[in-house]
């Protein structure tokens, strides 16, 4: 890992981040967060053992790594108050910010900057993120290694050789776990009207994903093949999936899914022209 990251913003995400980094090996001292004020980065210096600092460019002034954190809408204000630091500097930027494309993000910074976009998830709040990364033309094998162990820290990651492919990224992991909130929901509400008891049935449907999605991930197996294994000839779980085929969910997934390519695609250029 590279020697000093600083982390402008020192919110959820960041703190979320420097964490599994701290958890990972990583030395306390090697890492910098931002904020405005002093009394939003005491507990994450007290609790993290970190640098912190108000003022953004004495804090990349050292920096090898600027992994951008704050809100996507104050993006181009911090962005340009760095621009002489980080053209003199030239560390490796990271963007975390949803829908802030990185040519517009490089050009708020100077131009010819080395950046990788990230497209992390809300699960890297509890080391179980999914990461999508694009990296511009000026990283380096190195600093995409870098960037690699750095989102890795908070779950896995997967590169993508386009940028647009972020879009399906947010699509299938970035605005994901909303879906399977919405899917607990539906399957409390069920149960409750078959007799359980609200507590119960979430306890159940949570800890079954749970379940499924660690068989799935340890399984060699495809998950149509876990399907079939669950479903035996005229039985329980065959009766259930035939009505979800019937009701074509599976089409409802496909069409949520581009709705949710198409707004990422969208808000980038509301957000690229702001
Ligand atoms: N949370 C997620 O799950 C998630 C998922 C995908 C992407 N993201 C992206 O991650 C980024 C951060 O999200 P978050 O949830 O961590 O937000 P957050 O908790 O609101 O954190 C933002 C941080 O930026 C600080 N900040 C505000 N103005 C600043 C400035 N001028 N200079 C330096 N720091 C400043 C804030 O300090 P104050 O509180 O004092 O304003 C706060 O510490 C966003 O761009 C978001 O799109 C988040």
């Amino acid at each position: 890992m590279a020697s000093n990251i600083t982390f402008i913003g020192a919110g959820n995400m960041a703190s979320a981040i420097i964490g599994g980094l701290i958890d990972s090996g990583v030395a306390p001292a090697t890492i910098t967060a931002t904020a405005p004020s002093d009394s939003e980065l005491a507990p994450v210096k007290q609790r993290l053992g970190i640098n912190t600092h108000t003022d953004n460019n004495a804090a990349v002034a050292n920096a090898d790594v600027v992994v951008l954190a704050v809100k996507p809408q104050i993006m181009r204000n911090v962005c340009e108050a760095l621009r002489d630091s980080v053209q003199r500097q030239q560390p490796l930027v990271i963007s975390i910010a949803a829908g802030l494309d990185a040519d517009t993000i490089d050009q708020w910074l100077g131009g010819n900057n080395a950046l990788v976009r990230c497209m992390p998830n809300t699960p890297s709040l509890v080391g179980i993120g999914a990461s999508g990364l694009y990296a511009n033309a000026k990283v380096s094998d190195a600093q995409r290694d870098v960037a690699t162990q750095l989102m890795e820290a908070v779950g896995i990651v997967e590169w993508v050789e386009e940028e647009a492919l972020l879009d399906a990224v947010t699509a299938v992991s970035g605005s994901a776990p909303a879906y399977f909130f919405l899917m607990f929901e539906a399957m409390e509400d069920a149960a409750v009207k078959l007799g359980l008891p609200a507590a119960t049935a979430r306890r159940l449907a949570i800890q079954t994903a749970l379940g499924a999605a660690t068989m799935a991930q340890q399984s060699d197996k495809d998950p149509a093949t876990l399907k079939q294994n669950v479903m035996s000839p005229g039985g329980t779980t065959e009766r259930a999936i035939q009505h979800m085929e019937e009701a074509q969910l599976r089409t409802t997934i496909a069409d949520a899914m581009q709705a949710c390519a198409d707004r990422a695609q969208a808000m980038a250029t509301e957000l690229s022209g702001s």
